[in-house]
C-alpha cells in the first residue's frame, strides 16, 4: 500500500501561505549545537518543492519537551540558522512572548512568497499537547494550505498535528502529506501491506513490554521474526533456561511461552555474556544453555550471527527494530553491525530494506551503513506504534486521496 492520503504533488501551491509540520526534534549538545542534522535534511525536498511554487513556508516544530513553558534550552534558534545553511536562504524564527509564546502574530507579518518562517517550539504552549482548538485555530490562520511532512511526530494528536489539519479542513482548504510523509509511509506501509517475500523483521532492544504490540501485528505478516538483543533473555527464561544476570522483563514470560510456538519465531542459539555491563569486561561466547549465573548476556553470539545472516540475506523485505546488543559498547557491537551488514547485502541483492527510527537506526548510521539501506526512517515511536497497526493520528487527519 502507499500513502492513500493527498500529498503536495496533488494541490495547487503557487504564491500560497503554506503551513508546515515538521519534525526538527533533533539530537543536541548541552550548549545547543545539533548532533545529527538528519531530520532536518530529511524535510528539505517538501521545503524545496514549496518554494519552487513561490510559496510563503511557514515551518513549525517541537524541539524535546519543555513542557508548556517558554524556556531557551529548548529555541529553535540553531535549527533556524542550520536550516537557512542548508537551503542557502535566511529563516526568519519568531519571538516567543508570553501571550503569543509561537510567534503566531509575527509569523503573519513575515510571511511572504519565496521566504521562510519559523514558528518557536510549538512546546512552548501547553495548549499544543492538549490538542487546544484556540491553538489548532490559531495556526489555521497561516495556512491557505497545510502540510504535515512530520512523520516523527504523527504519532501525537497534537494542536499541530491532528488539531490544525482538523480546522483547516472545515474552512475548505487543502490538509496534505509532504515529501517526506509520503516516503515514510510508502516504504513502511508498503512493507506490512504488500511485502515481497520472504519477509523478515528483526527486533532487539531491552524490553520485550515495550515491543509486544508490535510482535503480534508483525508475527502473522512476516515469514521469519528473528529476535534478538536484551529481550531475547526473557524469552530464554520462558524456554526454562538460566540467564544469570540477564535483562528480565518478569511480566513478559506468559507471552513469550506463547510466543515461543510459532516456528517463525527465532531466538538466538548463543551469545555473549560478561560478568560486569562494562565494555572491558572479559567476554565469552556460551550456547543458549550455558549462561553463567554469575555473568550478563550483552550480545548475540557468532553461531546466532550466521543463522539470522543467511535469512536475512535471503530476504525481499527486511524490517529491522531494535539493537542486538549493547551496541554502545564497541565490545558488545558485534551482532548489531553483523546485523548492519547482512540487510546491507540483502539491499545490494534487490530487497527493500527498513530500519526503524531510534536505537537501530542510530547505530545503523554510526557504524557508517545508512547508505547501504533502503530507508532509515526518522521516526522512533511514530514508527513502531506504525509497524503495531496503530492509525497515526497526524496522518489520518489529512485529506484522502
Ligand atoms: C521523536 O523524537 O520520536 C519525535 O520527535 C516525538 O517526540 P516525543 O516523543 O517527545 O513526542
Amino acid at each position: 500500500m502507499s500513502l492513500n492520503k493527498k500529498t503536495i504533488n496533488d494541490i495547487d501551491l503557487a504564491g500560497k501561505r503554506v503551513l508546515v509540520r515538521v519534525d526538527f526534534n533533533v539530537p543536541q549538545e548541552d550548549g545547543g549545537a545539533i548532533t545529527d542534522d538528519k531530520r532536518i535534511t530529511a524535510a528539505l525536498p517538501t521545503i524545496r518543492h514549496l518554494l519552487s511554487q513561490n510559496a510563503a513556508v511557514i515551518l513549525m516544530s517541537h524541539l524535546g519537551r519543555p513542557k508548556g513553558k517558554i524556556d531557551p534550552k529548548f529555541t529553535l534558534a540553531p535549527i533556524a540558522t542550520r536550516l537557512g545553511e542548508l537551503v542557502g536562504k535566511p529563516v526568519v524564527l519568531t519571538a516567543a512572548t508570553p501571550g503569543d509564546p509561537l510567534g503566531i502574530e509575527e509569523a503573519k507579518t513575515k510571511a511572504a512568497p519565496g521566504t521562510i518562517v519559523l514558528l518557536e517550539n510549538t512546546r512552548y504552549s501547553e495548549a499544543e499537547e492538549a490538542n487546544s482548538p484556540e491553538l489548532s485555530s490559531q495556526l489555521a490562520t497561516l495556512a491557505d494550505v497545510y502540510v504535515n511532512d512530520a512523520f516523527g511526530a504523527a504519532h501525537r494528536a497534537h494542536a499541530s498535528t491532528e488539531g490544525v489539519a482538523q480546522i483547516v479542513k472545515q474552512a475548505g482548504k487543502p490538509a496534505v502529506a509532504g515529501l517526506l510523509m509520503q516516503k515514510e509511509m510508502d516504504f513502511l506501509g508498503g512493507a506490512l501491506d504488500d511485502p515481497k517475500r520472504p519477509f523478515v523483521a528483526i527486533l532487539g532492544g531491552a524490553k520485550v513490554k515495550d515491543k509486544i504490540p508490535v510482535i503480534e501485528s508483525l508475527l502473522p505478516k512476516v515469514d521469519t521474526l528473528l529476535v534478538g538483543g536484551g529481550m531475547a533473555y526473557t524469552f530464554y527464561k520462558a524456554a526454562g533456561k538460566e540467564i544469570g544476570k540477564s535483562l528480565l522483563d518478569a511480566d513478559s514470560i506468559e507471552f513469550c511461552k506463547e510466543m515461543l510456538c510459532d516456528d517463525k519465531l527465532m531466538v538466538p542459539v548463543d551469545c555473549v555474556v560478561a560478568p560486569d555491563f562494562d565494555n572491558d569486561a572479559p567476554r565469552t561466547t556460551v550456547t543458549v544453555n550455558g549462561i553463567p549465573a554469575d555473568q550478563e548476556g550483552l550480545d548475540i553470539g557468532p553461531g546466532t550471527i550466521a543463522e539470522f545472516s543467511e535469512i536475512i540475506k535471503k530476504a525481499k523485505t527486511v524490517v529491522w527494530n531494535g539493537p542486538m546488543g549493547v551496541f554502545e559498547m564497541p565490545n558488545f557491537a558485534v551482532g548489531t553491525r553483523a546485523i548492519a551488514e547482512a540487510m546491507a547485502q540483502a539491499t545490494e541483492a534487490g530487497a527493500t530494506t527498513i530500519v526503524g527510527g531510534g536505537d537501530s537506526a542510530a547505530a545503523v548510521e554510526q557504524m557508517g551503513y545508512a547508505d547501504r539501506m533502503s530507508h532509515i526512517s526518522t521516526g522512533g515511536g511514530a514508527s513502531l506504534e506504525f509497524l503495531e497497526g496503530k492509525p497515526l493520528p497526524g496522518v489520518v487527519a489529512l485529506d484522502d486521496k
